[in-house]
């Protein structure tokens, strides 16, 4: 991390990170290496969930959106390797006239999940959004992605006015919709 990059995020609490083995690079604008190992994560975490959507998975698209230089990055590795693990990258924007920080993405490799590193992830845009006095947070999320719903749902997310809404039958039965909008006060 550059000294010009504490001045303007501070990320602190490393220690949890050093204690399994793993480090953090921070990103103003993504470097083209880092974004390469962040497209395959996105890719192999991702793709079948857009093929199920009534997007479909572009990867030209996705590319661009990723290369965006409005978004920052936050990038796990392994110290031994320096193996990328997970990463988040969001924006700092206006979303239903709300000043947020808008998570483009938050994606750990199946064998680091459910050890923490997804939250620590989300305490660190929380913590950015506190020092930078931005109030909200706003993601997108797919329906069918259940682990996602439920890790969001632990972080007190729940979908804007402005998402797509489940639909709830009388027999009790929830049909989420093809991606939710979600937010949280910080
Ligand atoms: C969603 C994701 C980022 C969560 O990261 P993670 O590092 O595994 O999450 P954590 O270990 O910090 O989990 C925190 C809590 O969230 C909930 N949670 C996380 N994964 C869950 C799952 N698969 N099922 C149910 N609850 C889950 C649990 O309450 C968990 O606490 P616990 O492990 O003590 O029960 C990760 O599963 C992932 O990268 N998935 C694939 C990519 C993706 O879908 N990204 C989101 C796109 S919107």
């Amino acid at each position: 991390m550059t000294d010009k990059t504490k001045q303007k995020w501070e990320i602190n609490d490393e220690a949890y990170l050093e204690k399994g083995g793993l480090t953090m690079e921070f990103y103003p604008l993504i470097e083209k290496n880092a974004l390469k190992e962040s497209f395959a994560l996105v890719k192999e975490n991702m793709q079948t969930l857009y093929e199920n959507s009534v997007l479909s998975w572009d990867e030209e698209e996705k590319w661009k959106e990723m290369s965006m230089d409005t978004l920052h990055y936050v990038c796990l590795y392994t110290i031994e390797h320096h193996k990328l693990i997970g990463f988040m990258s969001f924006e700092e924007t206006i979303e239903a006239d709300l000043p947020c920080l808008y998570l483009y993405e938050l994606q750990i490799t199946k064998d680091m999940r459910r050890k923490g590193c997804g939250s620590w992830l989300m305490k660190q845009l929380t913590r950015i959004a506190e020092q930078r006095r931005i109030p909200y947070l706003f993601l997108t999320v797919f329906g069918k992605n259940e682990q996602a719903l439920q890790f969001y749902h632990r972080f007190h997310f729940s979908p804007h006015a402005t998402s797509p809404q489940p639909k709830k039958f009388r027999s009790g039965k929830v049909v989420h919709p093809d991606y939710y909008i979600m937010y949280s006060r910080v």
